[in-house]
């Protein structure tokens, strides 16, 4: 476990300086040095270890992504995205210990700030990403006859907007984030086909009021574990006023059990929320179901998903 986030940096390192990436041929060491204007000896040596992991052999003095890595990449392109994000997040780990000892996030160096918007892009493609492992069992799970209209809050990366439009092609979705992030998840998702049955609008769902709606559905997917419980009650009772009555709203996050001992990438999760956000934080299950009785609404399921992940809903009466 102390030694863990070596292997974690190999893979993670690869991804930035593209040994992840298509094409995906097989690589000489020289010329892919050459090509990235890199020194070959740490190309050389970065590869090798990537051998020892198992993600890639050696042919001859080529050096080639294994068969079944390379189905992983191929099937799921935005993966990616998700390696380089958790390279970013290195950083934050970094800091845990000044984060603890402070109870709170320290504050940020100059060279992380720097480094936005770019890390935004990736952190958004990231989130795309993750949205896609959650999509199946949200199909599958709930029932989604008669729903026309959804409002995403805190939907950037439109991993959730994009693959329900793309289910249901007479869905409309709205998406609500702020400024920046909308910016970025339009341009991401200009090109797809139903990017015109998605509104993209720019505000702080917090402090500004939202769409009226009223809507079908509501979704809050990983915003909450940025907010404060009292802004997230307040957020959860405005968001139920642009609920249709008998509808549902879907809180996706990382939830705690009573003990806060479980799930375990939950449990592990708070502590990178504490040291890299100023009021993150992950919420009990129990805290969430005052939340939603405080909204008027009504718990109907606990869903567990995969990743330590749970999705609750409540009803509108
Ligand atoms: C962890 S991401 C989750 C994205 C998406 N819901 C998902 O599950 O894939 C949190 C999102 O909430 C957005 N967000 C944070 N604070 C917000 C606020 N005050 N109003 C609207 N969106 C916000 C962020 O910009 C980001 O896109």
């Amino acid at each position: 476990m102390a030694g863990g986030y070596a292997t974690s940096k190999v893979l993670t390192t690869a991804a930035r300086i593209g040994l992840l990436s298509p094409p995906y041929d097989p690589v000489s060491p020289e010329i892919f040095s050459d090509n990235k204007k890199l020194p070959v000896k740490g190309v050389f040596l970065l590869l090798n270890a990537l051998v020892a992991l198992g993600i890639y052999e050696k042919r001859g003095d080529l050096f080639a992504l294994r068969d079944e890595i390379l189905r992983i990449l191929e099937g799921f392109p935005g993966l990616i995205w998700d390696l380089i994000h958790q390279d970013h997040l290195y950083d934050v780990w970094g800091r845990l210990e000044m984060g603890i000892r402070a109870g709170k996030c320290p504050e940020l160096p100059e060279e992380e700030l720097k480094r936005y918007p770019a890390s935004l892009e990736t952190f958004l493609r990231a989130m795309h990403a993750h949205a896609s492992f959650h999509v199946p069992d949200i199909l599958t799970r709930l029932n989604w006859g008669g729903i026309g209209s959804i409002l995403d809050i805190g939907g950037g990366g439109a991993g959730f907007a994009l693959a329900l439009t793309r289910r249901f092609k007479d869905l409309k979705v709205t998406l609500v984030d702020l400024h920046d992030a909308i910016e970025i998840t339009r341009k991401m998702t200009f090109h797809e086909p139903e990017a015109p049955r998605i509104s993209f609008v720019a505000c702080n769902a917090f402090t500004d009021p939202l769409p009226d709606g009223p809507f079908d559905r509501i979704l809050i997917s990983h915003l909450l574990h940025i907010y404060t419980a009292q802004e997230n009650q307040t957020l959860i009772a405005k968001a139920a006023q642009c609920l249709k009555p008998n509808r549902d709203m879907l809180l996706l996050d990382y939830f705690l059990n009573d003990e806060q001992t479980a799930p375990k990438e939950a449990v592990i999760f708070r502590l990178l929320m504490m040291t890299g956000t100023p009021s993150g934080d992950c919420y009990t299950r129990s805290e969430v179901h005052t939340w939603i009785h405080q909204a008027n609404l009504v718990l109907k399921k606990e869903i567990p998903l995969s990743g330590g992940n749970t999705l609750i809903t409540a009803r509108k009466p």
